[in-house]
């Protein structure tokens, strides 16, 4: 009886532990000023194991002389990402996520196609 249990402990455990590395992991860029598609400080990188973890962040910044302007991108790994816009007081947020495709949130908000002008 003993056995039996044990036996069913380890077809209960080993999927588990055999798949863990092949499960549907996704690695995200960390960078803490992504800017013209270069990261300029910061760079690493992390994985999300599931859901839309890969975070972009493009922080623009509101002067009364040039109204919003963007002014960089931030790229992490967030476990509860959630798409969206907020402000905090003169800091706008817009957050983007993304998930399925290694590095996607490089492709993501503004951090890749801004030029200087
Ligand atoms: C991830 O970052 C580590 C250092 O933090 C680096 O050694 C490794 O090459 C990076 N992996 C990829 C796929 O860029
Ligand atoms: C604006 O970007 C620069 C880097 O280009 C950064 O050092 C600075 O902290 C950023 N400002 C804000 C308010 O995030």
């Amino acid at each position: 009886m003993d056995k039996f249990l044990l036996l069913l402990l380890l077809l209960a455990v080993f999927p588990f532990v055999f798949f863990q590395g092949v499960g549907p992991t996704t690695l995200c860029m960390v960078c803490e000023n992504f800017k013209r598609g270069h990261c300029l400080r910061g760079k690493s990188n992390c994985t999300m194991e599931q859901g839309p973890g890969c975070r972009t962040r493009d922080f623009f910044i509101f002067t009364d002389r040039d109204g919003w302007r963007y002014n960089h991108t931030q790229l992490d790994c967030s476990n509860n990402c959630q798409s969206m816009n907020y402000h905090l007081g003169t800091l706008r947020i817009s957050i983007f996520c993304c998930k399925g495709q290694d590095f996607c949130n490089k492709y993501q908000g503004k951090g890749l196609e801004w030029k200087p002008y």
